[in-house]
């Protein structure tokens, strides 16, 4: 007899939003195999880091929130662990579903692990082989402890290969952050946050940045705006500033002076909508982010990625990814490849907008559920 599985999703920080919100939409559309419990860890906690993904996308209101916050990663990783294992304590579920590679997504693998309770890594594999990103940790480790694998692109099945991980747990099913991307494309097409802002389509360059290794350092964040002068010479650029990266742009006197000669446009983070409305109308978009290198791939807009690696070649292969780094010369000489051309991208296999669909269909695999619909 059919039986409810109750799957704690869990989120905690801006780009695990987008990945939730369709997985829970996908085990909404099959209630009576599944129930969900919905997690926010309270890793980011501000609105316009949370609570206006939730309103823009439909994600249902957590069922817990674990109020946790900042601190630095032991305290945030322990604040997680401890209160999510009082959850699971007091709560009957079957399996426990991370995404991405944030704090939150480590803390909550790891205790439902030691509890005996299956997980699931939605994102699984990704690597840029650079143990000094905080995420890389978190990616292995949650690889380590995981018993459904889901994976994005084919790369991530050969690092899963050579860590030892069993093939028979690894699930290529696509990618939920384009899910969300291709759910919601028409309606961040009808915003005007451009025109709000004086811009022109293809008139402008949009930037973020928030990587420890790019905004942390003094000099490392002064050497970026040294190389984005190139840019800021040819196109105003627009920036969204992430919370940890805000002072970085107090200290740095070029920045500040790129600021006053309205070059450097300085924003609040942005609402999903706003932001991809404003990605796919940009000349080019600068980033060291993890999500936007894919959807800068599906919108078909170049993407200078100011990093030494990236987790996600398939952007690069298949997208409109350029792997720069961060040595001014490098960026200034990436910016005029892009003016000397167009952008033409294939999508990378399964990023289709069903991939959390497949999710639940592996789901319902794992739990012996094989009526399940396709
Ligand atoms: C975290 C993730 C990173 C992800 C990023 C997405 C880890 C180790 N890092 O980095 O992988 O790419 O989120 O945006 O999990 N802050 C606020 N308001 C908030 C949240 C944070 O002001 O709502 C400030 C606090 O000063 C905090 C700082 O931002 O100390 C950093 O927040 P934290 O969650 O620790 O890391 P992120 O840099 O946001
Ligand atoms: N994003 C957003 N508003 C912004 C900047 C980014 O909605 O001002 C979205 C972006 O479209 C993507 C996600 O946030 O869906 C990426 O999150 P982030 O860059 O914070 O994390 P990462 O992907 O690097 O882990």
């Amino acid at each position: 007899m059919n039986q409810t599985r109750t799957i704690v999703l869990v989120a905690g920080a801006r780009p695990n939003f987008m990945k939730i919100a369709p997985i829970a939409a996908a085990l909404g559309r099959r209630a009576g195999t599944f129930g969900s419990l919905l997690v926010h860890t309270g890793q980011h906690y501000d609105d316009k880091l949370s609570q206006v993904f939730f309103d823009e996308l439909g994600i249902p209101r957590p069922d817990i929130n674990l109020s946790v916050g900042s601190g630095s990663h032991a305290q945030q990783t322990a604040g997680v662990m401890v209160a999510f294992e009082r959850v699971l304590l007091e709560q009957a579920v079957d399996m426990v579903m991370v995404v991405g590679d944030v704090n939150s997504t480590i803390a909550c693998a790891l205790v439902a692990a030691k509890m005996g309770v299956p997980v699931a890594h939605v994102e699984a594999g990704l690597r840029s082989y650079d143990r000094s990103m905080p995420e890389e940790v978190n990616r292995v480790l949650t690889d380590q402890i995981s018993d459904l694998l889901f994976t994005t692109e084919a790369s991530a099945e050969g690092n899963l290969r050579r860590e030892g991980i069993d093939s028979t747990k690894v699930h290529f099913v696509g990618n939920v952050m384009i899910d969300t991307l291709l759910a919601h494309r028409e309606r961040a097409r009808a915003t005007k946050t451009g025109d709000a802002l004086g811009l022109s389509d293809r008139g402008y360059a949009l930037l973020t940045l928030h990587r420890p290794s790019n905004v942390d350092d003094e000099r490392a964040f002064d050497r970026l705006i040294q190389g984005l002068e190139a840019v800021a010479a040819d196109v105003p650029i627009v920036f969204p500033v992430h919370p940890r990266t805000r002072p970085a742009i107090t200290r740095s006197r070029r920045a500040t002076d790129m600021v006053a000669a309205g070059r450097l446009r300085l924003v609040d983070p942005l609402g999903y909508l706003d932001f991809v409305g404003l990605m796919e109308r940009a000349r080019v978009v600068l980033t060291d982010s993890g999500g936007v290198q894919e959807e800068t791939t599906i919108l078909g807009v170049p993407c200078l990625t100011l990093r030494e690696n990236t987790e996600r070649p398939v952007t690069i292969t298949h997208g409109t990814n350029r792997l720069v780094g961060t040595d001014p010369a490098a960026l200034a000489a990436a910016w005029t490849a892009v003016k000397a051309s167009s952008a033409p991208a294939e999508h990378p296999p399964l990023w289709d907008g069903r991939a959390a669909d497949r999710i639940a269909d592996v789901l319902a695999g794992f739990f012996g559920e094989p009526e399940a619909s396709k």
